[in-house]
């Protein structure tokens, strides 16, 4: 008779978190990485009463039904688009995701991104590498400053905010929109004005999107609204990829309505759009926002620990709301 639960996770885990697991947990870890179907993800949490789960991961009604052994579901992840939290809810497994420790990377990623994309620089690199440097030119790849221009962030939560802290010494002015304005307090302490969505679009040289993806957010960036950023503007996307229409942003890029692009989120990852790759204007990156060693082994510590609180019957450090947040 084996009294220990049997915990699944579906990757191997950066650093030594599993070892948490010895002598409190048996332990199954999927060796196979990538984009796993609905029915990979059951035959990897069958029978298992706790589970660690990527942002990859489909932990839909359909997995949930087939895994009735399933108390808890860990995700290595602060968002949670991929699990279907109202069937979780209904068959009383809890769902915890890693919050907070991953806002200063995914903010830092971001303003990588914003750097990279208005001074070309990965464009740049290309250019040197294939020989094209044939000496210093007053017009050569020129891109845009920040000074003086407008910062808008699309989603004021943890990582929002984050961006919002490092824009100061960039001389730029911050609008912000959610669904609920922020208070006053908080709003003066980023120096942030709140606007309408519509009118953050038009008013903004950069636009970035830290808003979590739901029903209701899939395509906040469609066609329509896309033609109401300035031609010069640049959109910066490290949330989730459905967010944006790609194919309409690919069109926008293409034509020159959009100076340009960073996006570390593709609607269709790991696909890109047809024509996105092809683009110079297009700043593109493997969904990287918390990815560096120190803030990865932290979210796998986290998850293990609150899989192995609720297995146990302890409380988990990091449920996910009742109300599950409106900002990542
Ligand atoms: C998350 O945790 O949701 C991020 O997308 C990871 O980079």
């Amino acid at each position: 008779m084996n009294a220990l639960p049997l915990v699944a996770v579906t990757s191997p885990l950066p650093g030594s978190p599993l070892a948490m697991f010895e002598g409190r947990a048996r332990v199954r870890v999927f060796r196979a990485t990538g984009q796993r179907s609905e029915s990979q993800v059951i035959r990897c949490l069958r029978g298992a009463q706790g589970a660690l789960t990527l942002l990859t991961d489909p932990v839909s009604e359909r997995v949930i039904a087939a895994c009735p052994s399933l108390k808890v579901i860990s995700n290595v992840a602060v968002g949670l688009d991929n699990v279907d939290l109202a069937a979780c809810a209904r068959r009383g497994i809890v769902v915890t995701h890693t919050p907070d420790v991953l806002t200063e990377s995914c903010a830092d990623l971001t303003w990588a991104l914003l750097l990279g994309a208005a001074r070309r620089v990965v464009e740049s690199d290309r250019f040197v590498r294939e020989g094209k440097f044939k000496g210093w030119r007053l017009d050569l790849l020129l891109g845009t400053d920040f000074r003086g221009k407008t910062l808008g962030i699309v989603g004021m939560g943890r990582i929002g905010r984050a961006v919002a802290r490092r824009a100061a010494p960039f001389g730029l002015r911050l609008v912000y929109t959610q669904r609920t304005r922020l208070p006053e307090s908080v709003e003066s302490a980023l120096d942030a004005r709140f606007l309408a969505l519509d009118d953050l679009l038009r008013a903004s040289d950069i636009v970035t999107l830290h808003c979590p993806l739901a029903p209701a957010t899939r395509h906040l960036l469609n066609r329509e609204r896309l033609r109401m950023l300035k031609p010069s503007a640049i959109l910066i996307n490290t949330a989730r990829g459905p967010l944006v229409d790609e194919e309409a942003l690919v069109e926008a890029l293409a034509s020159g309505a959009l100076f340009a692009a960073g996006l570390d989120v593709f609607e269709w990852e790991p696909k890109l759009a047809p024509g996105l790759k092809d683009l110079p204007n297009a700043l593109l990156l493997p969904h990287l926002g918390s990815a560096s060693h120190e803030t990865r082994e932290e979210m796998a510590r986290m998850a293990v620990a609150d899989c192995l609180a609720v297995v146990e019957g302890r409380a988990p450090e990091h449920p996910v709301p009742s109300e599950v947040k409106s900002e990542k």
